[in-house]
């Protein structure tokens, strides 16, 4: 288990004073993918490099695994309960039980393949024949051995990242960071990165804590997930939770922004013939979740009480094996009808949004 109580962390900058981190508490359990979601400049890159303490908090406590619980009191790094200041070695010994990747890959651009992997184990007092198997164990995991004599010159972006996913597990690490990891990389490079690290956490029950600006990781690969605004978390949950019933204004843009219902704001921007609705209609936004299917209500509205439904945009996914998304649709029939008919849906988990009365 991963535990960040109140951590806190400030630049300063010719004189000005930058509060990056601001109390950060969480919780990230054994074996999860934990994501943190936020805009460019909100903390999450200081939040994980204060994790592995790249970068020294101002002041908090972090708990990681069976260690020794680590507090910061005025930038002091301090171990156990005693809180003796931590010693070289210690620090080391940290860093290397969490691996890290980032956007930019970081590998060394003079060395090859084989030779970024090993880097890691220098001085850990293995032996050569030991390095050697690690490095192809780690190749392996990747699926690169054929590539083990490149240089990272000669990769595309989707096996630079493999090989720095090898190298961040060379010494076999519970916990991964990844900052970013996919954002450099094209969808399809993206989706095989993403399955990758899907698959690791299954196979070697790898926690993984993913800092991303876009929902789609978060959809693809997260189970939980915080959302990060000006330095705070100000939204926690199952992905599930957070995305189907958002509480934060930033948290609706996330969720919005990924969201094929979006572009009703356009079709109304441009008073499009699809949204226009003739009186007595109504243009609506439904929101289903995991209470509510979609196609049910439909059939079920339409026989119960004789109105239609006219489809403009829909989009429904599954999350964590849930349906979450809605539709934008022309509700017609009578006055009557069209009241109980969106009365049953709101009794039924259906989130009812009118957009348009004609
Ligand atoms: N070494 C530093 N010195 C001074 N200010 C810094 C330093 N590192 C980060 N900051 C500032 O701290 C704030 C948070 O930066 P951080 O890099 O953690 O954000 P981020 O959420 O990772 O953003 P991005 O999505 O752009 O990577 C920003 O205002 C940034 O300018
Ligand atoms: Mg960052």
């Amino acid at each position: 288990m991963i535990e960040i109580r109140n951590l806190n962390k400030t630049f300063s900058l010719k004189g000005r004073s930058v509060d990056a981190v601001r109390g950060v508490s969480l919780t990230v359990q054994d074996g999860d993918i934990y994501g943190v979601i936020g805009y460019s400049g909100a903390g999450k890159s200081t939040l994980v490099r204060c994790i592995n303490l790249l970068e020294t908090p101002d002041s908090g406590l972090l708990r990681i695994g069976d260690s020794e619980e680590i507090t910061v009191e005025n930038g002091k790094i301090l171990t156990g309960r005693e809180k003796t200041p931590i010693k070289e070695k210690q620090l080391n010994a940290m860093r290397r039980s969490i691996g890290m990747i980032f956007q930019h890959f970081n590998l060394l651009d003079r060395s090859t393949v084989f030779e970024n992997v090993a880097y890691p184990l220098k001085y850990t007092g293995l032996s050569k024949k030991e390095i050697r198997d690690r490095v192809m164990e780690m190749l392996q995991l990747v699926d690169l051995t054929d590539k083990q004599d490149a240089y990272p010159s000669q990769l595309s972006g989707g096996q630079k990242q493999r090989v720095a996913i090898a190298r961040a597990l060379a010494n076999h690490p519970k916990i991964l960071l990844s900052d970013e990891a996919t954002s450099a990389l094209d969808p399809d490079a993206t989706e095989s990165i993403l399955g990758l690290l899907r698959s690791l956490n299954e196979k070697l029950g790898l926690t993984i804590i993913a800092i991303t600006h876009e929902m789609a990781v978060i959809k693809s690969i997260c189970r939980h997930v915080a959302v990060m605004e000006d330095g705070r978390v100000v939204e926690e949950g199952s992905v599930y939770d957070v995305f189907a019933h958002p509480r934060q204004d930033i948290t609706r843009h996330f969720v919005a922004s990924a969201s094929a219902l979006n572009r009703v704001d356009k079709l109304l921007k441009e008073d499009s013939p699809l949204v226009r609705v003739q009186p007595g209609e109504l243009l609506v936004k439904l929101l289903f979740s995991r209470d509510s299917v979609g196609d049910s209500v439909i059939s079920e509205i339409s026989r119960e009480y004789q109105v239609s439904i006219n489809i403009v945009l829909a989009s429904v996914e599954v999350l964590e094996g849930a349906p979450l998304g809605g539709m934008i649709a022309v509700v017609k029939g009578s006055e009557e009808h069209i009241a109980q008919a969106l009365q049953w849906m709101e009794a039924h988990y259906v989130e009812v949004e009118v957009l348009r009365r004609g």
